[in-house]
C-alpha cells in the first residue's frame, strides 16, 4: 500500500479534525517514561497532528505514514521532521533502535498481526507502546443523535481491527494477541469548543458526510440549524475521551 484514503483530503483533515489534550501527553510521559530527548516512532502519523505535540514535548520523533498525500502536509508543518512514506508493517528502523512506538487514532488501521510484532521488534528492552484515540462523548446529544443516526457505521468499517473505541480501551485487542505483558489503560476526559462554521468543517470531512456527495450540502445547512438552537453563543462544544493504551512487550 502507497496511499492513504485520506490523500484527498489531507489538508481539509488536518485542518477541521481535533488535537489531542495536554494531558494525554502527560500521561504518556508519566507512563511511557519522559518523552523529553526519547526516540519515538510514530505509526500512522498522518498530517502530523501529535507528531506536532511530541516534538513540542522535545521527543526525536521520526513519522511514518503510507499516504504520500498526508506526509506532503505533514512536511509542509514540521519541515524538520525526517518523515518516511512507509508501511506499519515494516518499520524503516533497528531493531531495539526505539523507547517508544506512538500511534495516534491510527493502529486500528493496520493489521494487529503483523504491525505487533513489528512494533515490539524495533523497541529497546523496556520500551513502550503508546497508541491512543480521541473518542465523541457526546452520542447523547441531540444535535449529534442526527449526525449518529444518519452516519451509523457498518460494524467492520476497518480493514485491520474491527474496533472503534470500546470503553476498555484498546488493551483487549493487545492482551488477545498473547504479546504483551504489563497494559494501562488511561481516559483523558476534555471538551472540544470551536465556532459552529468551524465546527460544519469538521462534519464535512468525515467520509460518511463525503460520500453523501451533493446531498451533503442540504445536510450541513440542516446541521448549521440545529447547532445554532443548540449553541446560541455559536460555540460548539463537544465532549471527548481521549483513550491511551500503554503496553510493554511480554
Ligand atoms: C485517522 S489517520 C490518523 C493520522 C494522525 N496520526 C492523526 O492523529 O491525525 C490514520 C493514518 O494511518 C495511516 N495508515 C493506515 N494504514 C497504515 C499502515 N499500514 N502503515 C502506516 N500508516 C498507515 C493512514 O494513511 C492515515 O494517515
Amino acid at each position: 500500500v502507497t496511499r492513504s484514503v485520506f490523500d484527498p483530503v489531507a489538508q481539509r483533515y488536518d485542518a477541521s479534525r481535533p488535537d489531542y489534550p495536554a494531558g494525554l501527553y502527560d500521561a504518556i510521559d508519566r507512563l511511557a517514561g519522559p518523552l523529553r530527548g526519547a526516540t519515538v516512532v510514530e505509526v500512522g502519523a498522518g498530517t502530523g497532528k501529535a507528531t506536532r505535540a511530541l516534538l513540542d514535548r522535545g521527543a526525536r520523533v521520526l513519522p511514518v505514514d503510507v499516504g504520500a498525500g498526508m506526509l506532503a502536509q505533514l512536511r509542509a508543518g514540521s519541515p524538520t521532521a525526517p518523515a518516511v512514506q512507509a508501511d506499519g508493517t515494516a518499520l524503516p528502523v533497528g531493531t531495539g533502535a526505539v523507547d517508544l512506538v506512538a500511534a495516534a487514532q491510527a493502529f486500528h488501521w493496520l493489521p494487529l498481526d503483523r504491525s505487533l510484532p513489528e512494533a515490539i521488534r524495533v523497541l529497546r528492552p523496556g520500551g513502550a507502546l503508546a497508541l491512543w484515540w480521541n473518542i465523541s462523548e457526546a452520542d447523547h446529544e441531540p444535535w449529534m443523535r442526527r449526525q449518529s443516526d444518519r452516519f451509523r457505521e457498518p460494524p467492520s468499517g476497518y480493514p485491520g481491527q474491527d474496533w472503534s473505541g470500546g470503553s476498555g480501551g484498546f488493551e483487549e485487542p493487545l492482551r488477545a494477541t498473547g504479546q504483551v505483558g504489563r497494559v494501562e489503560q488511561v481516559d483523558v476526559r476534555w471538551e472540544w469548543r470551536l465556532p459552529i462554521e468551524r465546527y460544519l468543517g469538521y462534519v464535512g470531512s468525515k467520509s460518511a458526510v463525503v460520500r453523501l456527495g451533493a446531498e451533503a450540502d442540504a445536510f450541513l445547512v440542516e446541521q448549521r440549524r440545529e447547532l445554532a438552537e443548540a449553541f446560541p453563543d455559536g460555540t460548539v462544544v463537544e465532549p471527548f475521551r481521549c483513550s491511551l493504551t500503554v503496553a510493554w512487550p511480554r
